[in-house]
């Protein structure tokens, strides 16, 4: 981890309200892990804090971060220009944790809205991952408001993905939550074969997943918190989460966890 100053060299509007960000540096896009985070400097005055913002894709040199306006500090993100120089801390947290070679031969990402956003560069590593014997089924189920919000279902695609879309709307796909397509998907496939989940949205989607998973405890899942910030930096505890087995710092144990502790 370090503090870096890194320059824009790519904006995109992807959504009305959705961008991706791409920003040079060398030492992000070798040192970077599968959900770890950058903690953005946005501006001097109209924000104090850090920005918390999950590592999207790599590229060559570019670490791409994709993200929703939600208030002041992704506003002024939006707003910014090639040439722009961030203050960034990164990566940091912990990151999922993803095997070289595996013995499970189904993963299955779950996203929840902007949950897809640390989930593609995972979707890149899994998609990697070899087993001499078995073939490895990667499955990808996005949730969505409406189809007009649905993220990044392309890319994982063409990385092999087979993906199930889930609308609040029907608009596309399953209508209704993300969480009910994931458990349709458990009860069609054989979960007896190793499965792995790797989650990221809302904390209480986390909950309606481990009350789904009750009947599976074989599964490993991995979910991954998008938990208010201070410091990012496991100093200040304003990241905290009451877990099985006490407080975890968001920031530094995290923010991914085993969903068997939260
Ligand atoms: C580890 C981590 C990774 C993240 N990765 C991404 C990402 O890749 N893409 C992305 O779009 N967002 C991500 N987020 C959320 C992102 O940090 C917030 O949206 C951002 O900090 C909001 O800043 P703001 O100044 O625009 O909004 P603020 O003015 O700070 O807040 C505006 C509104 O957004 C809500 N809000 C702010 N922060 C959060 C949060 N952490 N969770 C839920 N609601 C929040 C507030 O309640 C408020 O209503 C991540 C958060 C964490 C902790
Ligand atoms: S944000 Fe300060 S300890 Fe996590």
């Amino acid at each position: 981890m370090k503090q870096l100053k890194v320059k824009t060299v790519f904006l995109k509007k992807i959504k009305p309200d959705v961008f991706l960000l791409g920003l040079d540096s060398n030492y992000l896009a070798k040192s970077a892990k599968p959900g770890q985070f950058l903690h953005v400097k946005v501006d001097d005055k109209a924000t104090i804090l850090r920005r918390p913002l999950s590592i999207h894709k790599i590229e060559k040199n570019l670490t791409y971060i994709l993200f929703r306006t939600r208030g002041r500090g992704t506003k002024l993100l939006s707003e910014c220009k090639k040439g722009d120089i961030f203050d960034v801390i990164g990566p940091l947290g912990n990151g999922f944790c993803v095997p070289r070679s595996t013995s499970h031969v189904q993963n299955i990402l779950v996203a929840g809205g902007m949950g897809i956003a640390p989930l593609v560069f995972l979707a890149e590593k899994l998609a990697k991952i070899q087993n001499s014997k078995l073939k490895i089924q990667n499955l990808a189920l996005l949730g969505a408001k409406s189809k007009k919000e649905v993220l990044a279902e392309g890319e994982l695609k063409k990385l092999g993905f087979k993906v199930n879309i889930a609308t609040d709307d029907g608009s596309r796909g399953y209508k209704g939550s993300v969480v009910d397509l994931l458990k349709n998907l458990l009860s069609a496939i054989d979960c007896e074969l190793p499965t792995s989940i790797y989650a990221c949205g809302p904390k209480e989607m986390f909950y309606e997943i481990k009350k789904v998973l009750e009947k599976y405890p074989q599964i490993e899942t991995q979910v991954s918190f998008e938990q208010f910030m201070g410091c990012g930096l496991g100093i200040c505890y304003g990241c905290a989460i009451e877990t099985k087995e006490g407080y975890k710092k968001v920031c530094k144990d995290g923010p991914v966890f085993d969903l068997k502790i939260v």
